[in-house]
C-alpha cells in the first residue's frame, strides 16, 4: 500500500525517533509499505517520519542510481545491489573531510542543494529481522544514510544549508508546508491554519 508522504512542516519530521522492539505491531507490513511507497516515488531512500511515525526505522535502496550515467560502471553495479533496512540505527562514527553532493528529499520536493558531509560512517544497526550489524559505508551509500539518519534525529537538509541559501529557499519551503505545490506522488500537509 502506497503511503502518503508527510512534508516539510508537520512537526513528526522534527521529533527525535523512538526505538522499536521486534513487537511493534505489523512491521514487515510497514516495511513493505514503506518500500512501495518509495519506489513509487523514485526515491531512493525513505525514514519512518516521512510516513508520519516517529520511529527509528528507515529503508535504502540505491538500484535508481545504476541507470545514472554520471556513476562508474563499478559504483553502478554496487548500487544496483544495495538494499537496506536500518531499524534503531546508531552513527557510532564519521570520518574524513566533508564533500558536497546535491541533496534533494521526498519531503521537500523540488528544492535540490549542494550539502557538505564527511565521507564516511560506521553504523550499527538492525534489519528487519532484528540481526545486529556494524558495519562501514563511504561515498554515495554513506550519504544516503547520512540522510536518512537526520531523518530520525529530526533534522533535514536544509538544515545544513548556509544561512544565505536558506533564506533564498524560505518561501519555496513555506509553499510547500502550505501544500502549495505540484508533486506527482501521494502527499500529507500540515493542517493549514484555520481563520477564527
Ligand atoms: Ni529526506
Amino acid at each position: 500500500m502506497i503511503l502518503p508522504i508527510v512534508a516539510y512542516g508537520d512537526p513528526v519530521l522534527r521529533k527525535k525517533a523512538e526505538n522499536i522492539t521486534k513487537d511493534y505491531p505489523n512491521l514487515d507490513t510497514l516495511i513493505e509499505n514503506m518500500k512501495e511507497t518509495m519506489y513509487g516515488a523514485y526515491g531512493i531512500g525513505l525514514a519512518a517520519p516521512q510516513i508520519g511515525l516517529p520511529i527509528r526505522l528507515f529503508i535504502v535502496d540505491t538500484a535508481p542510481f545504476a541507470e545514472d550515467e554520471g556513476f562508474t560502471e563499478e559504483e553502478r553495479e554496487i548500487f544496483e545491489n544495495f538494499q537496506r533496512t536500518f531499524i534503531n540505527a546508531e552513527i557510532l562514527d564519521e570520518e574524513g573531510d566533508e564533500w558536497a553532493f546535491n541533496e534533494g528529499c521526498l519531503s521537500i520536493p523540488d528544492v535540490r542543494e549542494d550539502v557538505f558531509r564527511q565521507p564516511k560512517i560506521t553504523i550499527k544497526y538492525q534489519d528487519e529481522n532484528f540481526k545486529t550489524h556494524t558495519e562501514v559505508f563511504d561515498g554515495i551509500i554513506a550519504r544516503i544514510i547520512q540522510h536518512e539518519y537526520d531523518h530520525i534525529e529530526g533534522v533535514l537538509f536544509t538544515d545544513k544549508l548556509s544561512s544565505l541559501k536558506k533564506r533564498l529557499i524560505k518561501g519555496k519551503l513555506a509553499n510547500i508546508s502550505k501544500g502549495k505545490i505540484r508533486v506527482d506522488y501521494k502527499m500529507r500537509f500540515p493542517a493549514m491554519k484555520k481563520k477564527r
